[in-house]
């Protein structure tokens, strides 16, 4: 387990430049932490860092979106709007966790518990204070 404190969005930059350095293909990543905890922005930064240029937004109204960087696939899910579990069933959830060749990383991963692939790397984000957040990561090389 590593913890980590963060007091701007941009030590929060810095922290995912060092997950960034840890995850490899195959990895599933899980983000739990409030609305607001910081989720979005660390998950942005993520993305950016394993070389995604461009735009990156959040997917709340699209529940994935899905990036590629050479023949890294990266599918960032926000499963916030979910009601019923097996919503994710139709957008092949159980095809895009089994692909040892991609990252996912989810946000709200208790709303699909039932499909969460073993062995995720899992990051809880606190809110600590207006711009203090502590990251809570377990899953990842030390
Ligand atoms: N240290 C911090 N790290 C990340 N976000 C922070 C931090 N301090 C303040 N914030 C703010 O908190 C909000 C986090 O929003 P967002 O990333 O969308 O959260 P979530 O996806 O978890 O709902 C943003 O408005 C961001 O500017
Ligand atoms: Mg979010």
């Amino acid at each position: 387990m590593r913890r980590f404190i963060s007091n701007s969005t941009d030590e929060t930059v810095g922290i995912a430049k060092i997950i960034s350095k840890k995850i490899k293909p195959g990895d599933t990543i899980l983000l739990y932490g409030d609305l607001g905890a910081g989720k979005t922005t660390f998950t942005k930064s993520l993305i950016k860092e394993l070389g995604v240029n461009g735009n990156v937004t959040s997917p709340t109204f699209t529940l994935v979106n899905e990036y590629t960087v050479n023949d890294l696939k990266i599918n960032h899910f926000d499963m916030y709007r979910i009601d019923d579990e097996s919503e994710v069933q139709e957008i092949g959830i159980d095809e895009m966790f089994a692909d040892k060749t991609s990252i996912n990383i989810v946000e709200w991963p208790q709303k699909v518990s039932s499909y969460l692939p073993q062995d995720c790397i899992q990051i809880s984000i606190n809110i600590l204070g207006e711009n203090e957040r502590e990251f809570i990561v377990e899953g990842i090389d030390e």
